[in-house]
C-alpha cells in the first residue's frame, strides 16, 4: 500500500450498477491511501445495524429505487465530519442526482475543498447484467464474482472466512429498475460534470487490473 497522500483530492466514481465502482474504488483507495466512501455500503451497514435510517432506506433499496436525497446528503455529511479533512476521498455511488451533486459542492466548500475529478466507468448493459448475476459480497466489504473473480474457497471470503452474500437487490427485475433509474436520475451528472471540465471516461470492460490502471491514470492525470 502506498503511503497516505495528503493532497486531499476529491474524486467521484460515476457509472451504472455493476460497472465496477466498488471493486475499483476499494483498490484505488488502498493504493493511494485515500478514503473510499460508498453510500451503498453506508446504507447496508445502517440496515445491518437496524437503525431507523437503515430501515427507511431498505424499501427503496429492495425496489431498486434511490433513497431520498436529503437522507443521503445527511448520511454523507455525517460521515465526512468524522474523517480527516485533508485526506483524499473516493466517492462511489454518490452523488447520484444533480441535487446531491449540488449539496456535495456545498458540504465540501465548508472545508475549503471541491471535486477534483469525476471518473465515468462505462460498459454495456449485457456486461453489467452478467457481472451482477455473478456478484457475491463479503460482510467485510470485499466483492467477488463467481465468473470473473472467484474466492479461493467457493462461497467464503478469502480475507475473513465469512460466508459470501448474494445481495437482495441483485434480482433480475430489481436490476432492470436500477439500470433505468441510473439512466433517468444519474446519467444527467455526465453533462453536469462534463460542463465543468471534470469528467474522464474510463473503459470499464477488460480485466480488473487493466481497468484499475486506466482509472488511476484518469484520477491522477
Ligand atoms: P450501490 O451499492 O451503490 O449499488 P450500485 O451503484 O447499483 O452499484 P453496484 O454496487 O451494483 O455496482 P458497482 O459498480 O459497485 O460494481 P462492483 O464493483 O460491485 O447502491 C445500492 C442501492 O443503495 C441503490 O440502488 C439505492 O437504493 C441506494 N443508494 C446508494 N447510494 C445512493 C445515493 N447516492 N442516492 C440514493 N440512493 C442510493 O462489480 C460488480 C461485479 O462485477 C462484482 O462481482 C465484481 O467482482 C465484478 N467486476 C467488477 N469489475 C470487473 C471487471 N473489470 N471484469 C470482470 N468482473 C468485474
Amino acid at each position: 500500500m502506498a503511503a497516505p497522500s495528503d493532497n486531499g483530492k476529491v474524486v467521484i466514481l460515476l457509472g451504472s450498477p455493476g460497472v465496477g465502482k466498488g471493486t475499483q474504488g476499494i483498490r484505488l483507495g488502498r493504493e493511494l491511501g485515500w478514503a473510499h466512501v460508498s453510500t451503498g455500503d453506508l446504507l447496508r451497514a445502517a440496515l445491518k445495524a437496524g437503525t431507523a435510517l437503515g430501515l427507511e432506506a431498505r424499501r427503496y433499496m429492495d425496489a431498486g429505487e434511490l433513497v431520498p436525497d436529503d437522507v443521503i446528503v445527511d448520511l454523507v455529511r455525517e460521515h465526512l465530519a468524522g474523517m480527516e479533512q485533508d485526506r483524499g476521498v473516493i466517492f462511489d455511488g454518490f452523488p447520484r442526482t444533480v441535487p446531491q451533486a449540488e449539496a456535495l459542492d456545498d458540504v465540501l466548500a465548508t472545508v475549503g475543498r471541491s471535486v477534483d475529478r469525476v471518473a465515468l466507468l462505462e460498459a454495456d448493459d449485457a456486461v453489467l447484467v452478467k457481472r451482477i448475476a455473478g456478484r457475491r459480497s463479503s460482510p467485510s466489504g470485499r466483492v467477488y464474482n463467481v465468473y470473473f473473480d472467484p474466492p479461493r474457497r467457493d462461497g467464503f471470503c478469502d480475507d475473513t472466512g465469512e460466508p459470501l452474500i448474494h445481495r437482495a437487490d441483485d434480482r433480475p427485475d430489481t436490476v432492470r429498475t436500477r439500470l433505468a433509474v441510473y439512466r433517468e436520475a444519474t446519467a444527467p451528472l455526465i453533462g453536469f460534470y462534463g460542463a465543468r471540465g471534470l469528467l474522464a471516461r474510463v473503459d470499464g470492460v477488460g480485466d480488473i487490473d487493466q481497468v484499475q490502471t486506466e482509472l488511476r491514470g484518469a484520477v491522477q492525470g
